[in-house]
């Protein structure tokens, strides 16, 4: 029997719970590698799928986490043995498919990453989904010239698990960043970081009332979209480029297309689920690369599968900062 975080629906009142149970090794999916989970995290999508499941899960009893790093137990693909350390993000893992919230996943091969060299599958779980986008959104913004010396970086919901991790890698490249956020007891977290500005959410958090304001930000990782975003278009310098990562503010977008016309700014999506493998390869090549372990170990919050019921509740009232690594076996 193995320990898993297991979320059922009420049939008559359509509502979730999720508890942790004892489940049989047979009851996973059928797939060819089966992994010895060591770490899991807690994303928004997963408090979305502890909880009220937000259109994303499929079928119940679920067990949820779109994240895992741990060893390779069984293999099937020749691409894997026993004892390889593995990680996995996306793919609607954890969402469709039965996630890292156990001691045990069973996964398609091709969904798989080989834990890069020099990284610990509890480190690789500190980076996790929203370290691995923050890289992304970090790498298509060098994609469209930004370089350090242009001018202040923004990173918005700085003190979540894409803004934290954003800031610690734009940081160590040798950008300026100016970090948004709505908890001003984060500053010392945020500065700690590497981040030298620190903007409160409310100063910029207002509907656009002039589509172009001073230009500003020399590049932006934007996690909280909505008119955050929207505002944050006509701050930007001539040709700078914003990756819009996340909704934490909302999906909507109150803008005008005017800083595209006269500022050639870019609005460049970021998407971390369906990413072809070999830019996989590349952006956890750069995180053991480019983000300082002393900066990521500072935004590490433990944690274990009895807490994730707990955990998803406060994700998403936006309570949760910087990266909680849940421990399955702990
Ligand atoms: N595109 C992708 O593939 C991808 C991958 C991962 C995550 N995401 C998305 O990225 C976003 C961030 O994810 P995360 O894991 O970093 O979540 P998180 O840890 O909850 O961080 C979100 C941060 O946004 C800020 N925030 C929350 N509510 C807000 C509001 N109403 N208005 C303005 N700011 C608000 C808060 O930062 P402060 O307290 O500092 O203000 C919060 O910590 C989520 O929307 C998530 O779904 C997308």
């Amino acid at each position: 029997m193995i320990r898993a975080l297991v979320v059922e629906k009420d049939a008559e009142t359509g509502k979730t719970s999720a508890a942790v149970r004892e489940i049989a090794e047979s009851d996973l999916p059928q797939a060819e590698v089966t992994v010895a989970v060591e770490y899991s995290t807690v994303n928004y999508k997963d408090g979305l799928c502890i909880g009220p499941g937000g259109g994303l899960v499929r079928k119940y009893p679920h067990v949820p986490g779109i994240d895992f790093a741990g060893t390779v137990e069984a293999s099937s693909d020749a691409r894997y043995k026993p004892g390889d350390k593995v990680v996995l993000t996306g793919w609607r893992v954890g969402e469709a498919h039965w996630g890292g919230y156990a001691q045990k996943a069973r996964v398609k091969a091709d969904w798989l990453v080989p834990l890069p060299e020099g990284l610990s599958t509890r480190q690789a779980m500190a980076v996790g989904t929203a370290g691995f986008t923050a890289m992304l959104a970090v790498m298509a913004l060098e994609d469209h010239g930004l370089v350090p010396g242009h001018g202040p970086v923004l990173v918005t919901g700085a003190a979540g698990g894409v803004g934290s991790v954003a800031t610690a890698i734009l940081a160590h490249l040798g950008h300026e960043v100016a970090a948004v956020t709505g908890r001003p007891e984060q500053e010392g977290y945020l500065r700690g970081l590497g981040a030298t500005q620190i903007v409160p959410r409310e100063e910029i958090n207002e509907t656009v009332k002039r589509p172009l304001e001073s230009e500003t930000w020399a590049g932006c990782v934007d996690a909280v979209g909505g008119t955050m975003l929207a505002r944050v278009l006509g701050q930007m310098k001539y040709g700078a480029s914003v990756a819009a990562v996340g909704l934490a503010g909302g999906a909507a977008l109150p803008a005008t297309v005017i800083p595209f016309l006269l500022r050639a700014v870019n609005l460049l999506g970021i998407d971390s689920v369906m990413q072809p493998h070999e830019n996989r390869l590349r952006a956890w090549g750069r995180i053991a690369r480019d983000l300082p372990m002393e900066k990521l170990e500072a935004m590490v919050v433990p944690a274990t599968l009895d807490d994730l019921p707990r955990l998803g509740a406060e994700i998403l009232k936006g309570q949760v900062r910087g990266r909680v690594v849940v421990d399955v076996n702990g």
